[in-house]
Formats: C-alpha cells, structure tokens, sequence
C-alpha cells in the first residue's frame, strides 16, 4: 500500500469478510476480531488490496449485525474498540486497505435514539423516525400497505398507538433522513472511523433512505415511494465532501440494488459515491450472450459517468456461486437451495474457478466474499430450527447457507474456526476445502485465487475489447498482450494462436480449452 496509489478502489481485490464466520478466537463459537487478526496472514497470501468488514457494532443481532445499537463501539461478541483500531493498523502493515460497513437506512429498535423515541410521544428524537397515527376510525389499520424488504408488513404500533415504520425488521426502525440532525449523525460517524485511519465505507441500502413523506401506497405509476428518491443524492454529495475531507484516498461503496442502469449510475456521479456493487453480474447466469450483455451494460453505464466497474459474484446476502452455477437455474437467488434443487458441484466449482479468472480480469475492482477462495459451496443442510436469518420465517428464505463459518484446518468439523461449536454447522465434506488442505496443492481454489491475484499485480492490463472466438465463448483482451477466454460452450475449443498460457482454471485437452473452463494467455503477437 503505497501513499501515493489515490484511487486505489478503481481496480482493488476487496475481500468481505463476514465477523460472525471469520475465524473464532475466545471459543465461543461465533468469529471475532482476534481471530481475524490471527488469521490475517490468509489474507496477505492471497493478496488482496482490502477487506470490506460486515457489521461489527453492538447490535442485538435481529439481522445479524445490520440492526446497529451504537455505530462508535465494537459488539463484545466481536471484541473491542481498540481491538478494531489494532486490526486496522495490522491490516495497513500488512498492505491491506480497510472498509467498514455503515447502514444508514435504520438503526437498531435497542439504539439510544429509539428508545427515548419510544418513552414519550414528545420525545423529539422520535422525529428521526417514521411515527405514523394508523388509519382506520380506531387508528388500528397501517399507515401503509407496504411490503417489506424480506416480506411481510412494514409498520408495528406501539403502546401508545402509533406505528413506526421499518422497511426491515420490526427491531430495525427506519431512520428519517429529512431530519438535519440523523444526516449531521451520520457525517459524524463517517468522521468516527476515518479518523481511525478506515479506507472506505461500505454503505448499506444506499438507495432506501427518504421516503416520499405523503407516504403512498406502492402503486404501477409509483412503484418506489421508498426507494431511489432524488433526494438521496443530496445525502452522499454531502458524505463525498466529508470523504474528500480527508485527501482523497478514502472510498464510499454503495449497495445499490437498481435494475435500471442509468438510475444506478447516478450514484456514480463525481461528486458521490466511488463505487457501488454490480447486481447486474451477480446475477446473472451463466449464459455467454448474457453475460457478454452483462459486461457491456456495466461499462457503458460506469463509462457516462466516469466511474470504476466491480465484479460481484457471491455476498453473505446470496447463494454461494459454486452452488448457484451448479444448478440449471444459475441465475441469482436468495436462498440457500431449500427447495431442494438438484446441484452438480463438481460442474458448479469448474465455472466457478473460470469465473474466478473472469472476474480478476474484467476492468475494476473484483469483490470476493469469504469462502470463495475455498471454493465453498452453500450448506444446504442447516436444520431449519438453527436458522437465525430473519428473512426465514417472512419470506420462507434464509441467507444462512452462505454464512457458515470457514474451514480452516483439520479433517473435521469446526475445522479451526472455534474450539466449540460453530454458530452454523459446516459440512462434514468441507475437510478438501480448508485452507491448510489446500495451501501448496497447486489445483486447488485457493492456489488458483492466489496465483490469479498475483498475476493480476503484475500484468499491466490496458484497454478492453472483445475478442470474437464464436458465439459461446467469452474472450476479451486488455490491451496487445493479454487476453481471457471463458468457453461457455458444451465442447472445448481451440485456443487463439500466438498465445502462451498464463493461468489455466483446469486441465486444458492438449491445445484447446473445455468447457466451463477459462485462461489467461499471453498474446506474443
Ligand atoms: C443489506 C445487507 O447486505 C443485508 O444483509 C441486510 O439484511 C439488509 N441490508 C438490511 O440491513
């Protein structure tokens, strides 16, 4: 990490990391910062630019973590504020960048502002909240007939009748951010962790925050009073200042979820966020035209606006991919396979090591969720009653399968992660997919990762173009002397000529390239 690469977010690995699952060092079975930073050797290994950190604030854990209490304190669970402040510096020696995850759309129903909001009707911190009289002759009826994000209502009464909204959780309580002081708060926690020497916020739900105030219902000529106001913008112009404060190497990342291209690129603008997550790609299947169509929607979007493309493919929020490309159906989804969908892995992990090679090669920055570098598959045999994802028992989903804690070492479960019992159970069949098993196996996902990101360092990648080798296959170059195949196709495929290969994602059948396999080739030529 040198003092001079400003813009570092353009191009990055970022690796999430999910606390909970990392790596536990008290034994208590859930992970922690300690372990984190006892395991922060994994990282540099495999080379990654920075982490992004999931909530590690005090929290009841009505959403593991995304309910925040208080967004200047560190949940016991996880540590302490000054274990955090020793992780970042560790993570700086070490070369690697630090963003933590920032949810301004609500606040946790224990947060100090909530509770007083709910002591007294008079209470002016209940202005910082949605409070709503019910509709009906007895006030009994919601405010609204919203849906909520994971399903079910949006609005709960309260004891002295009033309903509160939360788009949420009933335990997540939307903030109002037409109030100055919830947008001088948030400032000042932007503030709070920059000057703890933190790289970049990870903002959550970025396009949720204002409501319209008429409070409409959701309607086909109004289907987003809650979502994507123009006002919204005003808000991260406001938190760019505050980022470009501190000399502009500190990055705002958005989760926007925005089916329209140019709607989500104007959250890319110059004067807002530096970065949002690529949905688009996420999701999308593993078809050749779609993905190709994919990849020319992202950069002609980032592109009108100057702004670094990302490449997703997994979060703590989606079927892993290795899962979801085994699949018929590889297109995203939230859940953990729970209706039992046949999943070939083998094929599943194949595309997803090309996919690992696509996605280091695109131009931008490349997120990896924990586990991927595993090559680690969704558990889809978590006992329903150990589910803790609040989305399970609203939508009928759970995130769960995605969240289970990492193998690390050993041949048995908890593989490393806790001397207890892991807070999710991991697959018995986990014991190939350690780290340990996989460190020196020069086949492995891991091996794989860690070469690709390596080579990604040293390559001077140039300018995309495509490069036409048939209708089933993804190629593209970065300038004269690199290129990437992806053969999407059913068979395998001869290989350009005037190539060498650099990085194989499996076997190659002599000089041609099967199928759900990619390469990186040097073009001598
Ligand atoms: C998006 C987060 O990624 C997800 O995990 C969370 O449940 C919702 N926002 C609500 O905060």
């Amino acid at each position: 990490m040198s003092e001079n690469d400003s813009q570092w977010w353009r191009d990055a690995v970022i690796y999430q990391v999910y606390p909970r699952s990392y790596a536990d060092a008290n034994g208590d079975g859930v992970g922690d910062i300690a372990g984190i930073r006892a395991r922060l050797g994994h990282l540099r290994d495999l080379g990654v630019d920075a982490i992004w950190m999931s909530p590690w604030y005090p929290s009841p854990m009505a959403d593991a973590g995304y309910d925040v209490a208080d967004f200047r304190d560190i949940d016991p669970a996880f540590g302490t504020l000054a274990e955090a402040e020793a992780l970042v510096e560790e993570a700086h020696e070490a070369g690697i960048r630090m963003i933590v995850d920032i949810v301004p759309n609500h606040i946790s129903s224990e947060h100090p502002w909530f509770k007083a909001a709910l002591a007294s009707p008079d209470a002016p911190e209940r202005d910082y909240f949605w409070f709503r009289p019910g509709r009906g002759e007895h006030g009994d009826e919601m405010p609204t007939d919203w849906r909520g994000e994971f399903g079910g209502t949006t609005w709960t009464r309260t004891g002295d009748g009033s309903w509160y909204l939360h788009l949420f959780t009933p335990e997540q309580p939307d903030l109002n951010w037409d109030h100055p002081d919830v947008r001088a708060e948030f400032e000042s926690i932007l503030r709070f962790w920059f000057d703890r020497g933190v790289d970049g916020i990870r903002i959550d739900s970025a396009a949720l925050l204002l409501k319209d105030p008429e409070l409409p219902e959701v309607l086909d000529d109004n289907p987003h009073p809650f979502h994507d106001l123009d006002g919204v913008h005003e808000v991260y112009r406001s938190w760019r200042r505050v980022a470009d404060s501190y000399g502009g190497d500190r990055a705002l990342i958005g989760e926007v979820w925005m089916p329209e291209v140019e709607r989500f690129a104007n959250y890319l603008r110059p004067d807002e966020l530096h970065a949002a997550f690529n949905f688009d790609f996420l999701g999308c299947a593993w078809d050749p035209r779609l993905m190709r169509e994919c990849v020319d929607r992202t950069l002609d979007a980032h592109a009108v606006v100057g702004a670094p493309t990302t490449w997703v493919l997994s979060n703590h929020d989606v079927t892993r991919h290795v899962t979801r490309y085994g699949r018929e159906d590889t297109t995203f989804s939230f859940d953990n396979n729970l209706d039992g969908t046949p999943v070939d892995l083998e094929l599943g992990t194949r595309r997803a090591r090309a996919a690992a090679l696509l996605s280091l090669s695109l131009p931008g920055a490349t997120y990896i969720y924990q586990g991927e570098e595993l090559g680690l598959w969704e558990n889809e045999n978590i006992p329903p009653e150990q589910f803790q994802d609040p989305m399970w028992g609203r939508r009928g989903h759970s995130r769960d399968g995605c969240r289970v804690p990492l193998p690390w070492t050993g041949d048995e479960a908890p593989f490393g992660f806790t001397t207890a019992t892991p807070w999710l159970p991991q697959p018995a069949e986990w014991k190939d997919r350690t780290a340990q098993a996989q460190t020196g196996d020069p086949s492995s996902m891991l091996e794989l990762y860690r070469s690709a990101i390596a080579l990604r360092r040293t390559e001077s990648f140039a300018d995309f173009s495509w490069l036409e080798l048939g209708r089933d296959v993804l190629a593209f170059c970065r300038g004269q002397a690199f290129a990437c195949v992806v053969n999407m196709s059913g068979a395998p495929i001869a290989l350009p000529a005037h190539q060498s290969v650099l990085l194989a994602s499996g076997p190659l059948d002599g000089d041609r390239l099967p199928p759900d396999t990619a390469v990186w080739l040097r073009m001598t030529s």
